[in-house]
């Protein structure tokens, strides 16, 4: 079942790929948005970054414009072809097509990390052994930041259902009309602490109206 739930996450977003930059056009997230901007220049700046679920190279874009390096990486090319194009004259970025529950692919010296609106996307039972191998691709003390969506009544696409773990998830459709049930976890300050044990340390929360950003280093 759980692997079920995964491949419909990748196919739905190869099939969103074109469509899925209009979700940050949405004007009731435009300061947020903006601050998450300036947040992750000011963290990232100088760093060797490797970026994991990339996407359309939103986030990769700004990221790019001050760290040292950026190894981006997500699993559909669908969305990597879009990226690429986004950040065709960086010559500081590189990206691979790999999975993150294995990042099999991915090589290189990293110091700081960076996952955009998929942890939410993580079932909780897999939780531990994706935040294992994710960490087991950074030098001690590198600095880790995720940030994700709050359930916002009103803008959130509502929750249709909760499993017998308590992930929830959402009914989303696509401009030509494919539905798509999706996981989307709403995760609280005190779960992403418990996820993460006794391994890192300086834990930061940031919660904005429609995102909540983590930071906190690998001990
Ligand atoms: C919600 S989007 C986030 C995109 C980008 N980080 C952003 O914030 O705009 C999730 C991304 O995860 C990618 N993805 C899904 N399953 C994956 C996997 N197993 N390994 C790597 N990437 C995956 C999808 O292709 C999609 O681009």
């Amino acid at each position: 079942m759980p692997k079920k739930i995964e491949k419909k996450i990748q196919k739905y977003y190869a099939n969103r790929a074109k469509e899925y930059d209009k979700t940050y056009l949405r004007p009731e997230r435009q300061d947020d948005i903006k601050k998450i901007h300036l947040l992750l220049k000011n963290l990232l700046k100088g760093h060797r970054v490797l970026e994991i679920a990339c996407g359309t190279g939103f986030w990769t874009k700004t990221i790019a414009s001050v760290a040292k390096f950026i190894t981006a990486v997500d699993i559909n090319n669908e969305v990597l072809r879009i990226a690429k194009n986004k950040l065709i004259h960086s010559k500081n970025v590189i990206f691979i097509q790999d999975d993150v529950y294995l990042l099999n692919m991915t090589q290189g010296v990293f110091s700081a990390g960076y996952a955009g609106s998929w942890w939410s996307h993580i079932l909780k039972s897999k939780l531990k052994g994706f935040l294992d191998v994710f960490h087991s691709k950074f030098q001690p003390e590198a600095l880790i930041i995720f940030m994700d969506n709050r359930y916002r009544e009103g803008s959130s696409t509502p929750i249709s259902r909760t499993d017998s773990d308590g992930n929830t998830y959402q009914i989303r459709k696509l401009d030509d009309g494919q539905e798509y049930e999706i996981l989307k976890n709403f995760p609280t300050k005190q779960e992403i602490m418990e996820s993460l044990g006794t391994s890192v340390k300086n834990f930061e929360m940031e919660s904005l109206p429609y995102f909540w950003i983590v930071y906190y280093n690998i001990s």
